[in-house]
């Protein structure tokens, strides 16, 4: 059985203070939170907060970017041996805000996923269309065309790969893809991920969908059998949704 996940996706909110309050709030209903990965990606700064306030649960955390060296030079970059260094587990890679506003090319992501895989991080690698793409149907060849090339040379990670299938039209939106087209686009991923790193490895590998996730539509996308959770990022903000959320990913 694959893992199911639901991993929160802060983007550039909140303080430490704030990313305290939120661990303090979560822990308390952390005992019912069992049957999923629950992993909370704030910003780099609240990192070790995060470390600190649920090193000693199950829960587990990650970055939301990182570089692809392991030290030098680079002004204003974090190898991903840092991110190891403060405990993460996971790094979000290939974000769209990441693509459109910071002008990441898949070339660039290929190399972040290697070094990432390298230092022993999960990466949750992520791709979509945006909505002239979908209109002009081209969302297939899209998305095929990211992974094609974030993929490249990887050899199956022995720690794992998360693929986050997140439409660009359905992020902060509030329109959320319909459970049957995630469905459609996420096996695909599956069937795309089998080619390049075996059956097995496809077969074993969390996707998860996102955009516009919350508790009343996560039950109705967990239903379909390819999506094994969800990416979050409004709706991560508050302890109580984030679990309502994660709750119904293990229930589904
Ligand atoms: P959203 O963001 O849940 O606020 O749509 C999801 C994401 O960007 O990962």
């Amino acid at each position: 059985m694959r893992k199911k996940l639901a991993i929160a996706n802060w983007k550039m909110n909140k303080s430490r203070a704030e990313t305290r309050e939120f661990c303090q709030q979560l822990r308390q209903v952390a005992p019912d939170l069992t049957g999923v990965e629950v992993v909370i990606c704030p910003p780099f700064t609240s990192l070790d907060v995060v470390a600190q306030e649920l090193g000693d649960t199950e829960m587990r955390w990650g970055a939301q970017n990182c570089f692809w060296e392991r030290q030098g030079a680079y002004t204003g970059e974090i190898s991903p041996l840092m991110l190891r260094d403060l405990g993460c587990s996971y790094v979000i890679l290939g974000h769209s805000e990441r693509r459109q506003i910071l002008g990441e090319t898949d070339a660039v992501i290929n190399r972040k996923l290697i070094a990432a895989i390298e230092a022993g991080l999960i990466p949750v690698l992520c791709v979509g269309e945006s909505l002239q793409e979908r209109e002009n149907h081209r969302a297939r060849e899209v998305v095929k065309e990211q992974l094609d090339q974030d993929l490249r040379n990887l050899v199956a990670p022995a720690g794992g790969l998360v693929i986050a299938y997140e439409p660009i039209w359905a992020i902060g939106t509030g329109v959320n893809a319909s459970s049957d087209d995630a469905q459609e686009m996420i096996s695909f991923i599956r069937e795309r991920l089998a080619q390049y790193l075996g059956r097995e490895f496809a077969a074993g590998t969390p996707i998860l969908y996102g955009g516009s996730v919350n508790s009343n539509n996560i039950a109705e996308i967990m239903a379909e059998e390819d999506i094994d959770g969800a990416l979050i990022g409004g709706a991560s903000l508050q302890a109580d949704s984030f679990a309502a959320i994660a709750r119904l990913i293990a229930n589904a």
